[in-house]
């Protein structure tokens, strides 16, 4: 039986090829360290884990739990943008429950699509947003993120007829994989964009937390008239070490949100509720846990940028998110880079070119290491390639 059109042209997703490639090296006996996936090795905190082992033990939540979420789980989320941002939310209309803010970005596309239609998506970018297009039937339209505009989409520059086909943009700030922050201006023009063409924007969040050098990433929501024209994404995967619990949500514009929700409650049926009692917990319990937490991936920030430094990098380090993004040496691709890289040193970093086109020549590393295998493997890094050259 052959899979349909969409799934041929889909190859394993990013990071399952590069899980092979960690397997295969660790049944060869080399000791691995891994700044691939951008997966905190930082415990979620254990208010949270108490939470959850309460609520596992009531059989109230066993059953099948609302697609949408618990009412009281979209409240202290709605509570949470109150406190952090200042934004008002109504948690019955304007905010959904995700089963991780993946499934969200990768499901928005089926629900607003017809075979053919564009999304704007961002280039290089997390890859589920061309993916959710491409399983969906859409097109992607990639918007370039260049250095000299900030890493910043130009609106102006997309054409006007891909515009007025264009159903859904997707951004992303703080970014992932580059590790820059947006400002209100820019938002701003979103808005405006996105009012003229009938676009939805989906802006995902998932990093809003996680920031340095007394950075307070903004929320899309804060800008005037957001909710008119977009919905976020969030999730509780990195701002409380949670990947493997599943849970985020979207918020904003309540018609999107009800499409959403209405999408999900035919595919899914919500977030475990034990998963939601302790999400709950998460939000509105103490914070203090996400202030360590960036404590600790800041000092790995500092062994990161002097390891490349030594090497002879020029690199901004990341102003949120726990990327550093920087290219790769001369003479060499994204990917024969991260396969040198491995083969000489057991290092795990990403290939740039799997968040696209405008990704080649660059490469990933994530501070999910503690801070003496960070070190290691920046030392490891200088014995085996020394000083390189752009
Ligand atoms: C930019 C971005 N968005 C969303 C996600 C998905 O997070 P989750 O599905 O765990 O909420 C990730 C995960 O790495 C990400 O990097």
């Amino acid at each position: 039986m052959k899979e349909n059109q969409a799934m041929q042209n889909l190859p394993p997703y990013l990071f399952a090829r590069i899980e092979q490639k960690v397997s295969e090296a660790k049944e060869q006996g080399i000791d691995i360290i891994n700044l691939g996936i951008g997966d905190p090795d930082l415990p979620t905190p254990q208010h949270i884990i108490d939470r959850m082992a309460a609520s596992i033990n009531d059989p109230a939540n066993h059953q099948y739990p609302s697609s949408v979420g618990l009412l009281e789980y979209r409240q202290a989320v709605a509570e949470w943008y109150k406190r952090r941002f200042n934004v008002d939310l109504n948690p019955k209309t304007e905010v959904v429950s995700l089963l991780g803010s993946k499934e969200g970005i990768a499901h928005i596309s089926f629900a607003y699509l017809d075979k053919g239609d564009i999304n704007l998506v961002p280039d290089p970018g997390y890859p589920v947003y061309s993916i959710g297009t491409l399983l969906a039937g859409g097109k992607s339209y990639f918007m370039p993120l260049k250095a000299e505009n900030s890493y910043l989409p130009v609106l102006e520059d997309i054409p006007v007829e891909v515009a007025q086909q264009a159903k859904l943009m997707f951004i992303n700030y703080p970014n992932n994989p580059i590790g820059v922050i947006a400002d209100m201006a820019f938002y701003e023009k979103v808005v405006e964009f996105t009012r003229n063409y009938d676009i939805l924007v989906v802006h995902d969040a998932a990093y809003s937390e996680m920031a340095y050098d007394g950075i307070k990433p903004l929320s899309f929501l804060q800008v005037p008239g957001a909710k008119d024209v977009g919905i976020e994404f969030h999730s509780l995967s990195k701002t409380y070490n949670m990947t493997g619990w599943r849970i985020g949500w979207a918020a904003g514009n309540s018609s999107a949100i009800e499409v959403l929700g209405r999408f999900k409650s035919n595919v899914d049926s919500g977030v475990f509720q034990a998963i939601q009692y302790a999400g709950i917990e998460a939000l509105r319990g103490p914070q203090d846990c996400v202030d360590k937490s960036n404590e600790i991936y800041t000092e790995r920030r500092k062994i990161a940028l002097a390891g490349l430094e030594r090497m002879g990098w020029k690199v901004n380090p990341p102003q949120a998110s726990f990327y550093f993004w920087a290219p790769v040496p001369r003479g060499y691709s994204s990917a024969s880079f991260a396969e040198l890289v491995l083969e000489k040193t057991g290092v795990i970093i990403t290939p740039g070119n799997g968040y696209g086109e405008y990704g080649e020549g660059y490469f990933r590393i994530a501070l999910t290491v503690d801070k003496v295998r960070m070190q290691e493997a920046f030392d490891r890094m200088y014995a085996a390639l020394g000083k390189v050259e752009f």
